[in-house]
């Protein structure tokens, strides 16, 4: 019998993902990422872009730092310099790796490179060499290969495993390749380029035309052994392949797919939405796997199908991406304990004593105001990532008076560094007068520049979410806040913004 064969999952949220436009995260952001991407089994992080900044640079440095298994990449353009660079970021690592990219299809290389064949042959291999001799894991990748010709990849290929090369990259840049097609090439590959049976062959699908992962299964099927991808999807223009759409469909799907692989599906939820809540990218409600409605049934039929039996509409478990359908059954008088058990069955762990009674106060607080307290309650209360931020800013107390036939005016009492300070503005409506309050308080222009607010759960006594991005100081910041009043969420999200940007 055939032995499964093993699949790579190299994760590039930190890097092409954060190339998403509108993202931008700080350094205690991705190594809180990094750490989630390490619990759910990717096998690489690319963790950043060294030469690209200061912020990369340190952040890929300190998830080298902080990671205990998972391998810790830096992104490379072909050159000394950013070579270097990707080392000096990534040396602390378990098992660092160099990777380096090289454009080779006739369109990059005249107007992009402006180089010839030659050169791009000569600078690949040469880069290669050169990252081999800090380590002795460097992956290279032909950048535009899908429009690549065919004869001319190979060569660049054979010359960058005659440097060293341990993994080779098949970038689909510009999500234009089908699964058929891409599926060919990586076999083409397979037979034409010397050496290549002693190398990782690794994919990286763009999705402009929605076949990322498509693409990226049928190279796997063809014999890729290593696919690249990001979370929720994250990327350049239409995005990466979706990690968690290529795991589920080799989980599910395991008579056709005989692959083994680390991850853990039951992560999958909670990393999403720590990718989500940290990036500020929302997901569209039916995004598969980690979309709100991914697992929801609205027809009839459908219900009365699943009801009976779930497999009539359920291709795999609500469970298997690590939701529950539990409902809390503690309420206002349970105690620590079983909250913390409770916690861990939904696969938080809180490391301090500290955040565990931060989190028991608040779920506390949620269980006087609202009747069920649910899983997903508890899971938005403690995204502990906005409890992180020290907060100079902190709401006491508001009052609104607002209405559609007269001036909303929101007083806000604010504590400042033991002082408590309160203000009075009027505005468009209660949320803008009480940003405007806030504003006066904090001495900031505060610019509102998104705004979106969603119910945790069902129900009148619903927790509300509220997510902003906020313009202070000509930066962008995000902000969350979530109460069972909306003005309550909408004051707390605009505050957190104001003590990231303090
Ligand atoms: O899409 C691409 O070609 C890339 C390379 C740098 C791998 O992101
Ligand atoms: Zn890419």
């Amino acid at each position: 019998m055939e032995m499964a064969r093993r699949i790579k999952f190299f994760d590039t949220t930190l890097r092409d993902g954060e190339q998403t436009p509108g993202v931008n995260l700080n350094l205690q952001e991705k190594l809180e990422i990094a750490l989630a991407l390490e619990r759910l089994g990717v096998d690489y992080i690319e963790a950043g872009f060294a030469i690209s900044s200061v912020g990369d640079f340190e952040a890929i440095q300190g998830i080298a730092k902080a990671l205990k298994t998972t391998s810790v990449v830096s992104l490379s353009r072909a050159l000394e310099k950013d070579i270097d660079r990707s080392w000096e970021a990534v040396k602390s690592a378990v098992s660092p790796r160099i990777h380096t990219f090289l454009a080779t299809s006739d369109i990059h290389m005249k107007y992009k490179l402006k180089m010839t064949e030659q050169e791009v042959l000569e600078n690949s291999a040469k880069a290669v060499a050169y990252a081999k001799k800090y380590t002795s894991d460097v992956q290279f990748s032909p950048e535009d290969a899908s429009r690549t010709r065919p004869e001319f990849l190979y060569k660049v290929l054979e010359g960058v495993i005659k440097a060293g090369a341990t993994c080779l990259n098949i970038p689909d840049t510009v999500g234009y390749s089908n699964p058929d097609e891409f599926s060919r090439l990586i076999k083409g590959i397979m037979e034409n380029v010397s050496g290549i049976e002693k190398v990782d062959i690794s994919v990286h699908c763009h999705n402009d035309l929605g076949l990322a992962v498509a693409n990226s299964a049928a190279a796997a099927v063809a014999g890729a052994s290593q696919i690249e991808g990001c979370i929720n999807g994250l990327g350049e223009r239409g995005g990466n392949a979706a990690i968690e759409e290529l795991v589920m469909l080799f989980n599910t799907r395991r008579d056709y797919y005989d692959f083994e692989h680390n991850i853990d599906s039951t992560k999958i939820n909670r990393t999403s939405k720590l990718v989500t809540s940290l990036t500020g990218v929302y997901l569209q409600p039916h995004k598969p796997i980690v979309g709100a409605n991914a697992f929801a049934h609205e027809s009839g039929i459908h219900q009365h199908g699943v009801m009976e039996e779930r497999s009539t509409y359920e291709i795999m478990t609500p469970e298997s991406v690590g939701l529950t359908s539990n409902r809390m059954v503690l309420g206002k008088l349970s105690g620590k304990h079983a909250f913390v058990q409770r916690l861990e069955e939904l696969g938080v762990k809180l490391d301090t004593e500290d955040a565990i009674n931060r989190a028991f106060g608040k779920f506390k607080a949620l269980a006087d105001r609202k009747k069920e307290v649910l899983d997903e309650d508890i899971l938005a209360l403690v995204d502990d990532n906005y409890d992180k931020i020290p907060k100079r800013f902190e709401l006491v107390s508001f009052q609104i008076s607002s209405g559609n036939r007269m001036i909303n005016t929101a007083t806000v009492q604010l504590k400042v560094e033991d002082e408590i300070i309160t203000k009075a503005a009027t505005g468009d409506g209660p949320i803008d007068a009480s940003y405007k309050a806030i504003s006066e308080i904090c001495g900031y222009d505060i610019e509102l520049k998104e705004y979106n607010i969603r119910a945790v759960t069902g129900g009148h006594d619903a927790l509300g979410e509220v997510n902003v991005k906020m313009g202070i100081g000509g930066k962008v910041y995000l902000g969350r806040g979530i109460s069972t009043d909306i003005i309550e969420s909408s004051i707390l999200a605009c505050l957190s913004a104001v003590n990231r940007a303090s």
